[in-house]
């Protein structure tokens, strides 16, 4: 495997996480359903730079919290099977919960998460995730706010990983397979 050029760079990541932020904070202020300091629950590993980003870039109150969900399967898809490594370590009841994702792929992770949250009596749950790849839905989720709807290649960078490699890279690149390089 090999990384491509840059796909979405720092600065347009950096400009939609700010968009974002600003919807998000705008859609908070606007509510009534809301009643109390909305939590920002980030999704361990990969959402780990996106979150610190939106939050700083959020001009509501909120708090922060983390989860971690494994999905099984290939290293470069999931098959559905969840399990849980952290849970939040905030009382979720009667919450109003953001839920920041690097991304939603099959639908699988985001539908465990909103599942295990209604279990524990949440007010709401809004979904906020940097890329989208509608193509690849397994069940069906729709996100609140969405950065970039992006087609079907395998991205790394910004927190995303491919085997634990490539999370600290500022820039998203796609992970391509060098023998379809050779191919075009
Ligand atoms: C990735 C990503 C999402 C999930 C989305 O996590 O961070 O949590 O996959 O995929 P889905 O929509 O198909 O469920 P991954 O399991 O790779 O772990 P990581 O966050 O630690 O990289």
């Amino acid at each position: 495997m090999i990384l491509s050029e840059v796909f979405i760079g720092s600065d347009r990541i950096s400009q939609r996480v700010k968009e974002l932020a600003s919807e998000i904070s705008a859609s908070y202020t606007a509510s009534v359903s809301v009643s109390g300091t909305p939590l920002v629950i980030g999704v361990l590993s990969g959402a780990f730079v996106f979150t610190a980003d939106l939050i700083r870039a959020m001009t509501i109150r909120c708090d922060v919290d983390f989860m971690a969900v494994d999905s099984y399967g290939s290293a470069m898809e999931s098959c559905g099977t969840l399990k849980f490594r952290l849970f939040p370590k905030s009382d979720l009841r009667g919450r109003d919960i953001i839920i920041a994702e690097d991304i939603l792929d099959t639908g699988h992770t985001l539908n465990g998460i909103c599942e295990y949250l209604r279990e524990h009596g949440v007010n709401s749950i809004k979904a906020a995730v940097l890329l989208d790849k509608p193509e690849r839905r397994q069940v069906p989720f729709e996100a609140d706010f969405v950065g970039f709807t992006i087609p079907d290649k395998f991205v790394v960078g910004y927190g995303l990983d491919y085997d634990e490699r490539y999370r600290n890279l500022p820039d998203i690149h796609c992970l391509e397979d060098e023998r379809d390089i050779n191919r075009v």
